[in-house]
């Protein structure tokens, strides 16, 4: 929400007064003197009018799973655990996740309270690199890796995948990195290379790589930085 408009309405008073009070340098966001009545201010940031407060920052929450094989990724669900079932904190009731892994997926989950930043993670998905550790039943084949590059028409959605980049890394292994997060989409395209996908492993989303010392179940709160990174690709970082 605009600055003015905040004040206007938690001060019961028109915008045009709002914005002479901020121009006048009587507005602090964060402690912060702030005179531009149109800057954008979110329920993260305490904002106050003449030392009084008008706003009280609520409480942020971005978080960083290593995500078991076994746990759904839900907040809620009658049947399987679910990965809001690992966190401990007293706020987590407020958790949204930023994107989804399979239940027998494991790897670097996202999970926040803050809505305005998840929608921009969830936009830059289809730029960001997402990296992928995968297992396969049979010797992935090498033709796989043009295939994986052209793309794959999937007729339920009636889409063709974005090019993926695929390494083999040995006869059961492979490393993918995806640019987008279509549904099953790494089975998927195994699948269609005459593989099926025995174990999957999300390793970073964008420049945000999943710490090593995160053992599986293990969460903990992102630092600014990693934030900043999770919408980063390395083209632009
Ligand atoms: N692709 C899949 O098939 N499963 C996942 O969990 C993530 C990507």
């Amino acid at each position: 929400m605009k600055l003015d408009r905040l004040i206007a309405k938690h001060r019961q008073m028109g915008r045009t007064a709002a914005l002479r009070a901020i121009a006048g340098r009587k507005v602090q966001v964060n402690g912060l003197v702030v005179a531009d009545g149109y800057a954008e201010v979110d329920r993260f940031s305490d904002v106050t009018l003449d030392d009084e407060p008008v706003q009280v920052a609520e409480r942020g929450l971005y978080l960083l799973m290593h995500k078991p094989v076994g746990w759904l990724s839900a907040t809620k669900d009658a049947q399987h655990p679910t990965v809001l079932d690992l966190i401990d904190d007293p706020d987590k009731h407020t958790l949204h996740l930023a994107g989804r892994l399979d239940r027998n997926t494991s790897g670097l989950l996202i999970l926040t309270n803050d809505g305005n930043w998840s929608k921009r993670l969830m936009a830059a998905d289809f730029k960001v690199p997402k990296v992928y550790r995968v297992e396969t039943d049979v010797p992935v084949p090498p033709e796989a890796v043009e295939a994986f590059a052209r793309g794959f028409y999937f007729h339920t959605e009636d889409i063709t995948t974005l090019p993926v980049k695929l390494e083999i890394l040995g006869e059961h292994l492979a490393r993918v990195t995806l640019h987008e997060g279509r549904y099953h989409q790494v089975k998927r395209m195994f699948h269609r290379v005459g593989c099926r996908v025995t174990a999957l492993h999300r390793g970073s989303v964008g420049m945000l790589c999943l710490p090593e010392d995160l053992k599986p179940g293990e969460w903990r709160e992102m630092t600014p930085e990693e934030r900043q990174a999770a919408l980063s690709s390395s083209e632009s970082a």
